[in-house]
């Protein structure tokens, strides 16, 4: 049976109209949280955030709480924040540097590599326990473009090169204007939360319509900082580099 369309979008009446029940279904956000960031590409971090071997930052990406690390090799890793025991949070600090990541519950200890390192009263466990099999998990595809690091958790994604695809032409106009060729996160953090649908943040990052009346004052600020900034008849209100 074909899946309900939220969307009518329809060219020739120059019509594009999206039901509300696409921002406020739980149902409907579950199902996003599968197919769309169970399936993407999901921006990790910068290499500049874990200069050292055992700097980590941890953090939710796609969903899931993730171990950003750079191990004593100087490479860098992720892994699920998710203890193979019984389900804590291993690493419960923001960021910092370790050796071992030890889980707050009943202590085990996990290295940079995620590798289980040492668990207490371990000869009491017998049988088929093998330590070795029991490391962090991490998700299925990890890789960089230009030390911006993504994660995948489809191993049937394509690649991240593939995914990225025109859009790193954007992370290269950053990256460029770098006289080194590389960039640093500086230190500090501005956080948001939006009490919304994602969709309508990333909707809104694309909505160049609602500039002139918005924001206004920032326009004007650009504009007098020698930001060419042009008005096209019809398209895009973005602002140009000057170039
Ligand atoms: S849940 Fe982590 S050690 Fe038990
Ligand atoms: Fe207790």
């Amino acid at each position: 049976m074909a899946e309900k369309s939220y969307i009518i979008d329809d060219r020739e009446k120059n019509l594009f109209l999206l039901d509300r029940i696409a921002y406020v279904s739980e149902e409907l956000h579950d199902q996003e949280m599968e197919r769309v960031f169970g399936r993407c590409w999901v921006y990790v971090g910068h290499s500049s955030e874990i200069k050292n071997p055992g700097d980590f930052q941890s953090r939710y990406v796609a969903g899931r709480p993730v171990i950003f690390c750079r191990n004593q090799a100087g490479e860098i890793k992720c892994h699920f924040n998710t203890c193979r025991h019984r389900g804590a949070v291993v690493c419960v600090e923001r960021s910092g540097n370790k050796r071992n990541f030890r889980c707050i519950y009943h202590s085990w200890a996990y290295d940079l590599n995620g590798k289980l390192v040492g668990l207490p009263g371990e000869e009491a466990y017998s049988g088929e326990f093998n330590r070795d099999e029991l490391g962090l998990r991490s998700p299925a595809r990890f890789d960089s473009y230009k030390d911006f690091w993504f994660l995948c958790l489809d191993p049937d994604a394509p690649s991240l090169s593939d995914y990225l695809a025109g859009a790193k032409e954007y992370i290269d106009l950053v990256v460029d204007q770098s006289p080194s060729g590389t960039m640093d996160i500086i230190s500090g953090t501005q956080e948001y939360d939006i009490a919304g649908n994602w969709k309508l943040m990333v909707e809104n990052s694309v909505d160049d319509y609602h500039l002139p009346s918005t924001h206004s004052t920032w326009l004007k600020y650009m504009m007098n900082s020698g930001v060419k900034i042009e008005m096209p008849k019809e398209g895009l209100v973005l602002p140009k580099t000057g170039k």
